[in-house]
C-alpha cells in the first residue's frame, strides 16, 4: 500500500454570486444564487514513502486545495485519500503526528513570541523528547544557522527567516510526510538555496516524503525526480522530471523593456526575428507584465545570445532579463500535446 492513495478526488466551493453595491449585498443574503468552482476535478495518484514530488501548476490549478485535502484541512466532495491507510480529514489529530505542512504564504509560528518559545510549544504539542529536539535543533543549527534568530520575535523576522523557521518546525517532529506549499515563494536566490539543500537533507537522511507545491521550476529541477502537472483540477502530466527537462529545459524567456514600445511594436519584433531565423525557430513573443516583453526561446533550435543581439542592435531596448519558461508557458506547450 502507498504512503499516499488518492483517487478520484475531487473538491467543489460552493460560491455566492455576488451582485454590486450595498442594496445586491443585501439581495445577495436572500437569493441563494450560487455557483460551483470545481476546484479539484477528480485526480488521482499514489505516493509511494521516499519520494520527493513536485506538484505544479499554475495560479488557481488547485494545487492548494488538494493539499489541504491531504492534510484532513479540508474534507473532500468526493472520492478517496488515504494517508498512511487513514483518512486525514477524519483522523486530524492522529494524522497530525505523521505529517507536517509549510504554507509559503503564512506561519504556523506564534506572531509575538520569540523564536525558541514557538519550536518549545510545538515539542509539548507533538510530543518530542528533549534529545530529538536538541539533536533537530542543532542540525538546523549547522544547516542554516538559526541559534542567531532564537531570541527574536517571530514578527521581526525577515520573510526568508521565517520560512527557514517554518521549515523547521515542520520537520521538528520527525513525520513521515511533510507538505511544503510555495515555501519558496518570494524568497531570494541565496535562501531558496539554504531551503532547497535542507529538503534534500531531510528527504536523504531521514527519508521524509515531501510534496511540494512552486512556481519555480528550478526548485522542481533541483529537488524532485517526480513531478504531477495539475490545470483547472486535472492532473495533465504525471511522470518523470526528465522528460520534461528534456523538453523545457532548453527554454528561456529573455524580458525585455523597449523603449517607446507600442502595440506595433510586438508585431515588428515578430517580423524581424522571423526575417533574421526563418519560419522553424522556436521563438515565442508575448506579454506577460506591463512594460516588459517576453521573447521564449527554445535554445536547441536559435541560441539565445543570437536572439539577444539581434534584438539589441534593431530596437531601443533599455532593460533586459532572462529567466526560465514560466509555469503557465509550460502548461500551454502540455495542453499543445508536447507531452502527448
Ligand atoms: N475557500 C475557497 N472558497 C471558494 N473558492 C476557493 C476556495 N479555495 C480555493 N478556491 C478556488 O479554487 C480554485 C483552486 O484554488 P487553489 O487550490 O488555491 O489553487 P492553487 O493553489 O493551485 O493556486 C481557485 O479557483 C480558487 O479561487
Ligand atoms: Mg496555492
Amino acid at each position: 500500500m502507498s504512503l499516499i492513495h488518492v483517487k478520484d478526488l475531487s473538491k467543489h466551493f460552493k460560491i455566492l454570486n455576488r451582485r454590486e453595491g450595498l442594496g445586491g449585498a443585501f439581495r445577495d443574503l436572500f437569493s441563494g444564487s450560487y455557483r460551483t468552482v470545481e476546484a479539484v476535478a477528480g485526480v488521482s495518484f499514489d505516493i509511494e514513502a521516499g519520494e520527493i514530488v513536485g506538484y505544479i501548476g499554475p495560479n488557481g490549478a488547485g494545487k492548494s486545495t488538494t493539499i489541504k485535502m491531504m492534510t484532513g484541512i479540508l474534507k473532500p466532495t468526493g472520492g478517496q485519500i488515504q494517508v498512511n491507510g487513514l483518512a486525514p480529514y477524519e483522523n486530524r489529530i492522529r494524522q497530525a503526528q505523521i505529517m507536517g505542512v509549510v504554507f509559503g504564504q503564512r506561519t504556523q509560528l506564534w506572531w509575538d513570541l520569540p523564536v525558541i518559545e514557538s519550536f518549545k510549544i510545538l515539542k509539548e504539542i507533538y510530543k518530542v523528547d528533549q534529545k530529538t529536539f536538541d539533536e533537530h535543533m542543532n542540525m538546523f543549527n549547522e544547516l542554516v544557522g538559526l541559534k542567531g534568530l532564537y531570541s527574536q520575535q517571530v514578527r521581526t523576522l525577515s520573510l526568508g527567516q521565517r520560512m527557514l523557521c517554518d521549515i523547521t518546525a515542520s520537520f521538528l517532529h520527525n513525520p513521515q510526510v511533510v507538505f511544503l506549499d510555495e515555501p519558496t515563494i518570494g524568497l531570494d536566490i541565496a535562501v531558496k538555496a539554504k531551503m532547497r539543500s535542507i529538503i534534500k537533507h531531510l528527504n536523504q537522511t531521514r527519508n521524509t516524503t515531501i510534496i511540494l507545491t512552486t512556481h519555480d521550476l528550478g526548485d522542481v529541477e533541483a529537488l524532485c525526480n517526480r513531478i504531477i502537472i495539475i490545470d483547472k483540477g486535472k492532473i495533465l502530466y504525471d511522470g518523470d522530471i526528465k522528460r520534461v527537462n528534456a523538453l523545457f529545459g532548453a527554454y528561456r524567456t529573455l524580458k525585455l523593456q523597449i523603449d517607446g514600445f507600442s502595440e506595433s511594436t510586438l508585431q515588428s519584433l515578430r517580423d524581424k526575428l522571423m526575417e533574421c531565423f526563418g519560419g522553424d525557430h522556436g521563438i515565442a513573443i508575448g506579454e506577460t507584465e506591463e512594460f516588459w516583453t517576453d521573447v521564449t526561446i527554445d535554445q536547441a533550435r536559435t541560441p539565445l545570445s543570437d536572439v539577444l543581439n539581434h534584438v539589441m542592435t534593431n530596437f531601443p531596448v533599455s532593460d533586459v532579463r532572462i529567466v526560465e519558461i514560466s509555469m503557465e508557458n509550460v502548461v500551454r506547450k502540455v495542453y499543445d500535446g508536447a507531452l502527448s
